[in-house]
């Protein structure tokens, strides 16, 4: 385990990697160093070919309760505009591997952000998502207002950052949010298997399938099937298609080699 001043980095085999938020007093509260640290480990993670996925997790009662309040309490407009925070952001969007989010409890503002980095969110029974800072005189200022749209529709995405209303777990899967709930106690460990399962894929595949399905967000439908068209064509390229399609035919366990 490598212990940082705010996250936990735990190898737990099988290729994957668990990071835990740990400012329990803070309530996991994303002060600028903790996205430094985050993005940190993302780099040092996706530079290690024996690591194929990441979960990230928060505790048992909250994920992340957003930004660090106190710190932004002291920064005025000129500081706000030379924040390091965007950069650190941009760092976390752009790691290749797939992560995998177990949220329990409280993902609130960046927390609710940081989540929607993730490509697959397992939230407990027990998750609010909410997207508060309207309340502070503010807007959401990592992508709340972008990636919320995009996943859960103008209608939930609008009461949410315009009322700062929180939604259940059970409202967030069926808006698409989350990919499944679990009751409390379980929801790491669903994320662990999940992660375990993805990293026993073809690493080359998977970070373009990820690439790809992250095209999307972005681009229009023409562009984003040219992408995917091109990285499948690139994907005939490597070992484990051959790998892959051969193991299928001989009726055997496929091993992928990354290459
Ligand atoms: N920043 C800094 N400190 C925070 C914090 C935050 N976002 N959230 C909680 N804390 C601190 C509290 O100040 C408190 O500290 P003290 O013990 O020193 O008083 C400690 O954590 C415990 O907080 P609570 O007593 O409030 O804990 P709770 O369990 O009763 O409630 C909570 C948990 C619902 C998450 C509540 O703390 C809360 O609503 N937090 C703020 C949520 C919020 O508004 N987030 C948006 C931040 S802005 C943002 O994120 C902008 C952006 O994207 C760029």
């Amino acid at each position: 385990m490598t212990s940082h001043q705010d996250i936990l980095l735990e190898t737990i085999g099988s290729g994957v990697a668990r990071i835990t938020l740990n400012r329990p007093e803070a309530r996991n509260a994303l002060r600028t160093a903790l996205l430094a640290e985050l993005a940190d480990t993302l780099e040092q993670t996706a530079a290690d070919d024996s690591l194929r996925c990441v979960v990230l997790t928060g505790s048992s009662k909250v994920f992340a309760a957003g930004a660090d309040i106190a710190e932004m309490a002291a920064m005025n407009m000129t500081e706000v505009l030379s924040d390091a925070r965007p950069q650190h952001w941009a760092r976390i969007t752009a790691f290749p591997k797939p992560i995998v989010a177990a949220v329990n409890g409280f993902a609130l503002g960046g927390g609710c952000e940081l989540a929607m980095h993730a490509d697959i969110i397992i939230a407990g029974s027990n998750a609010w998502f909410g997207q508060p800072e309207i309340n502070l005189g503010i807007i959401p200022g990592a992508g709340g207002t972008q990636r919320l749209i995009r996943t859960v529709g103008k209608a939930l995405a609008s009461k949410m950052v315009l009322s700062g209303e929180f939604i259940s777990a059970e409202t967030a899967l069926s808006a698409g949010l989350v990919a499944e709930v679990t009751q409390p106690e379980l929801s790491l460990e669903r994320a662990e298997n999940l992660a375990r399962t993805i990293a026993g894929k073809p690493p080359l595949a998977v970070q373009q399938a990820k690439a790809a399905l992250l095209k999307s967000f972005d681009t229009t439908l023409g562009a984003g099937l040219d992408f995917e068209r091109k990285t499948f064509v690139m994907l005939a390229g490597t070992e484990d298609r051959n790998e892959g399609i051969q193991a299928f035919m001989e009726k055997r366990k496929p091993e992928f080699k990354g290459r």
